[in-house]
């Protein structure tokens, strides 16, 4: 067996090496098309996308190839099946990307991918918005299944399910989900949305956090007034909203709403040390992001607090006169989009309630306080003991040359745990990206020796899944 993993590896990586600026020239067509799920203005942008997969899908030898419509943008479909005896994968991932904004901060235009080497890629990157989330890194999944299909060697059934709502909460895709149950089953989930600290330090993500997305508006006087004639005469509705916001952690920087740590998964201490032992050192931490403090949750390391520590953060902040030069007003409303991220146990409905019932109650007479929760997502933990999971450590040993650690992310992809919940399959998650990566940020980028590596990585997988499948 040995010898016929040596052999395939040596042919893709022939094939790799011969493809690889096709792979790259299609990869940079896709990144070209500004499919930002946020704004309604690119919904035919989004269609376009998706035709664009479909007819990827058809090339590289998928069947029932279909773009399944929903109430909000559409999901592509494919498949390949080779025996009713091998094993299936469903390949989950996103074609929505994040809006590129502040345009202005991009070297380069977001939707106009461009190839430079940095530090951190010496081999070279590409610099596109979806770059690595999740356009790249969904795509070495239709090029790993081409190379296997075309050399004869694909072992598993293959199912391809790439959605256009990620980014904004994937809000159709349950629906779908429990719609085409059966279409859908598999043994296994894998995705291509998470990351590794570096290529010699490779890790396969065990878990993910969730997220409870919330938005508030303070509104105090009836219209925006003039400063000089009422200041200081009522609640300010900016003033009240930046107190109630500082009261939301305590001077050890833990999340102050009553219950929030209620269900929250305890780790013992030597856990989390052999957690602690691939985190980052502080000094590259902080010099990777230019500031000179760390701060956070005390009593818990930087790894600790974004990964298995929950977090609330502000994310959006407004109201009042915001424009050139100076405006005197009390503002009649205040607003402030808010984010907790969650850890197992915790259920993301529970917890956006709780924040709706503290946040109310801390209200001052004189203002009036409107909350909506926007989307959210439990967090998942995935094992590590199973075929997927040992199939995936010897495909990245295979092509990095060690074996990767677990870790466990701070992002969120609310759909796995749904995934789990609707079909009872469990999730493989198996990124390339970086941290460094700057998803979500300005100058997105992608690195070719990660999308090669990650190609490799995915065509090994299929092998040693259905080899170890095999043995059952
Ligand atoms: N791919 C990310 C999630 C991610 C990135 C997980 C890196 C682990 C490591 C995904 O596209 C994403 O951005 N998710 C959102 C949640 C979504 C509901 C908007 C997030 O984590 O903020
Ligand atoms: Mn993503
Ligand atoms: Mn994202």
């Amino acid at each position: 067996m040995f010898c016929t993993f040596m052999y395939l590896q040596k042919i893709m990586r022939i094939e790799l090496k011969n493809q690889k600026e096709f792979f790259i020239d299609q990869l940079i067509d896709l990144l070209k098309i500004p499919s930002i799920s946020a704004n309604p203005h690119y919904k035919g942008d989004i269609k376009k996308t998706a035709k664009w997969l479909k007819n990827a899908l058809h090339d590289i030898g998928c069947s029932s190839v279909k773009i399944y419509e929903t109430k909000g943008n559409p999901i592509v479909y494919g498949e390949v099946i080779t025996s009713k005896d091998a094993p299936t994968v469903l390949v989950y991932g996103h074609y929505d990307v994040q809006p590129p904004d502040p345009i202005e901060l991009w070297e380069s235009p977001p939707f106009e991918p461009v190839i430079k080497k940095t530090e951190l890629h010496p081999k070279g990157a590409i610099f596109a918005r979806g770059a690595c989330d999740d356009k790249g890194q969904m795509f070495m999944h239709l090029k790993a299944v081409e190379l296997l299909l075309k050399n004869n060697s694909l072992g598993c059934n293959v199912k391809f399910v790439i959605e256009g709502e990620e980014e904004v909460g994937s809000n159709n895709l349950e629906k779908f989900i429990s719609d085409h149950k059966s279409i859908l089953q598999s043994e296994i989930i894998i995705i291509s949305d998470t990351g590794i600290n570096s290529i010699e330090n490779p890790a396969i993500t065990t878990g993910l956090r969730g997220l409870s997305y919330m938005e508030v508006t303070v509104t105090g006087p009836n219209r925006d007034l003039h400063s000089g004639l009422y200041g200081g005469t009522l609640a300010n509705p900016i003033n009240i909203l930046c107190d109630m916001i500082a009261s939301l952690h305590n001077e050890n920087k833990k999340v102050n709403i009553p219950g929030f740590y209620d269900h929250v998964e305890e780790i013992s201490e030597s856990q989390r040390k052999m957690m602690n032992v691939n985190g980052a050192d502080d000094k590259s931490f902080k010099s990777s992001i230019g500031i000179e403090a760390v701060m956070g949750e005390k009593g818990f390391t930087t790894l600790d607090r974004r990964s298995i520590r929950p977090t609330l953060d502000v994310n959006g902040i407004w109201g009042g006169y915001t424009g050139e030069g100076a405006k005197t007003v009390i503002p009649s409303q205040a607003h402030a989009k808010i984010s907790m991220r969650l850890v197992p146990h915790q259920k993301w409905e529970n917890i956006s309630k709780l924040f709706e019932e503290h946040f109310k109650s801390i209200a001052p007479k004189g203002v009036k306080v409107k909350i909506t929760t926007h989307h959210g997502g439990n967090a998942y933990v995935t094992p590590t003991d199973s075929l997927a999971y040992k199939a995936a450590e010897k495909a990245y040993s295979d092509v990095f040359g060690v074996v990767p650690f677990a870790k466990r992310d701070g992002g969120s992809i609310p759909i796995v745990p749904m995934f789990e919940k609707a079909l009872g399959t469990k999730t493989l998650l198996m990124g390339f990206g970086f941290d460094s990566d700057a998803i979500h940020s300005p100058n997105e980028h992608f690195g070719i020796d990660n999308f090669l590596k990650g190609i490799e990585t995915i065509t090994l997988f299929y092998t040693h899944y259905s080899e170890l499948h095999k043995n059952i």
